[in-house]
């Protein structure tokens, strides 16, 4: 656990970022995704990523895709030894704020129906429930459904 006095901070993700990030998610998600789809991710134009950093090196990060007035959570991924310290919540308090300045007005996510952690995340964050595609995911040869859920900037 890390001291919770340690400075804080949230910041933009660029291409140079990318292995720590394939990292991250490696270690946090069933679907790995390498440095080099990272680094396409975030040179991407349509897309932006934020991450919080302590002692600089990053703990936890959202990355986003944003076509026209619609924006969808790519993912989203906190080091297991960083969570419950509401790091999830500010990084999708600076996508609010991120999606309100480039004029978005609505915010989607898929989020698999046994991930009940992010779905209360999404819940709290005031995420609604706008459907289900069964057999979304495929992990440890199961297939999972995923929630769809919306959030109205
Ligand atoms: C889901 C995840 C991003 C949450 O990160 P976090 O920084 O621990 O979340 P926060 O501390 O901001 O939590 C905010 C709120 O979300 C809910 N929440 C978070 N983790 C939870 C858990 N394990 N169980 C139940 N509720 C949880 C709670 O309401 C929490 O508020 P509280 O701590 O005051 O009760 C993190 O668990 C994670 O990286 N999981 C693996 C990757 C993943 O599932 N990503 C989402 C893919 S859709």
């Amino acid at each position: 656990m890390s001291n919770l006095y340690t400075p804080k901070q949230i910041r933009q993700v660029f291409s140079s970022d990318a292995a720590q990030l394939a990292q991250i998610h490696h270690a946090c998600l069933p679907t790995s995704w390498s440095e080099q789809e990272f680094c396409e991710l975030l040179t991407n134009q349509n897309n932006f990523c934020y991450a919080l950093e302590t002692n600089h090196q990053i703990v936890g990060f959202i990355l986003c895709n944003q076509i026209l007035d619609e924006c969808e959570i790519l993912t989203l991924a906190v080091l297991a030894s960083h969570r419950r310290q509401n790091i999830a919540k500010q990084l999708i308090e600076k996508t609010y704020q991120h999606a309100k300045a480039q004029k978005v007005k609505n915010i989607f996510l898929e989020v698999a129906e046994n991930n009940y952690a992010a779905q209360n995340l999404y819940k709290t964050s005031g995420f609604i429930q706008i459907g289900l595609r069964k057999n979304y995911y495929i992990i440890d040869n199961q297939p999972i459904a995923a929630l769809i859920m919306r959030y109205d900037v």
